[in-house]
């Protein structure tokens, strides 16, 4: 029997989960479809409890429903919790898991896809939102020397550092800080969090930020050389990269979740990479 898995969202024609889940099915021999769900606003609850009247397993949830999903959680796991976002779900009777599977995505990319290990490093994260919310607890379990959060709203920072050093005892130093705040400190791996790239603009990031052998990693996927990866790179940064390997390892996470075998994700990442030119 098939089972029935979708990714909801609205809008949700841009969504490439459906063809990562479908090529993950083929190359592990699972017998599942995996569809797009537009949900009207407002209604998410009765659209997710139509698709598990109707047989559905898990569901990945897009924007703008995290925060609802989070809401229809029976079960929320530690890394949605720190998210304060949802997702991935897996129904199982009564019960609604959810997990907020970015940030592993993002550390499996980062360590394994690109053999940047994280250890010892130190981190500079640009932004103090969701997605830095997501990817805060895995790449602190990565035990780097120093996690510094810069944000132009630098309260936001702050509160995510102290949330940051109360969940992992202040294993892992954590700061909150402004851009001014950086002056000439410079990072061997940085993260751009922020959602300035989906508008074409640029944090205001001095280029000493990046160390010699740094890597710029861009959280959003598919824009090419955004504002923040062209600065890394006149900056003399060679190690670029986007997300599209974080969203392809998200994917797997979430697969290997529902179904209990981990597919793997090289050929998936190479046909969704979009040159960073
Ligand atoms: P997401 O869920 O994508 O993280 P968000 O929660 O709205 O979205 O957070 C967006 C983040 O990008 C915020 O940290 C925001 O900074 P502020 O908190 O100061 O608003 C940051 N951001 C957005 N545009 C930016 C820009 N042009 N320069 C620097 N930071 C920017």
């Amino acid at each position: 029997m098939t089972d029935h898995y979708a990714v909801i969202g609205n809008p949700i024609e841009q969504s490439k989960s459906p063809l990562i889940h479908t090529a993950f099915a083929q190359v592990t021999g699972q017998d599942l479809d995996y569809t797009k769900v537009l949900s009207p606003l407002g209604e998410f609850a009765q659209t997710v409890d139509a698709f598990r009247a109707a047989g559905g397993l898990g569901m990945n949830v897009t924007a703008p429903f995290k925060l609802d999903a989070f809401a229809y959680a029976t079960d929320l796991a530690p890394s949605a919790q720190m998210a304060g976002a949802v997702n991935a779900m897996k129904f199982e009777g009564d019960k609604v898991y959810a997990e907020n599977f970015d940030g592993l995505g993002l550390v499996r990319d980062v360590v394994h896809n690109l053999q940047c290990p994280l250890q010892g490093r130190r981190v500079l994260i640009l932004g103090a939102g969701g997605a830095t919310r997501g990817a805060l607890l895995p790449i602190l379990a990565q035990g780097p020397a120093e996690v510094v959060i810069v944000n132009r709203t630098v309260a936001k920072a702050e509160e995510l550092a102290q949330l940051a050093c109360k969940h992992q005892s202040g294993a892992v130093p954590v700061h909150g800080v402004g851009y001014a705040d950086l002056r000439a400190r410079s990072f061997d791996v940085v993260f751009n969090a922020t959602s300035a790239s989906l508008t074409a603009q640029l944090p205001p990031l001095g280029a000493s930020a990046f160390a010699p052998g740094c890597l710029a990693y861009e959280l959003a996927y598919g824009k090419g050389l955004t504002p923040f990866l062209k600065l890394a790179q006149e900056a003399g940064v060679t190690r670029l990269a986007d997300g599209v390997g974080m969203l392809a390892e998200q994917a797997a996470e979430a697969f290997e979740w529902w179904r209990g075998v981990r597919p793997d994700t090289a050929a998936v990442i190479r046909q969704l990479t979009v040159p960073l030119v």
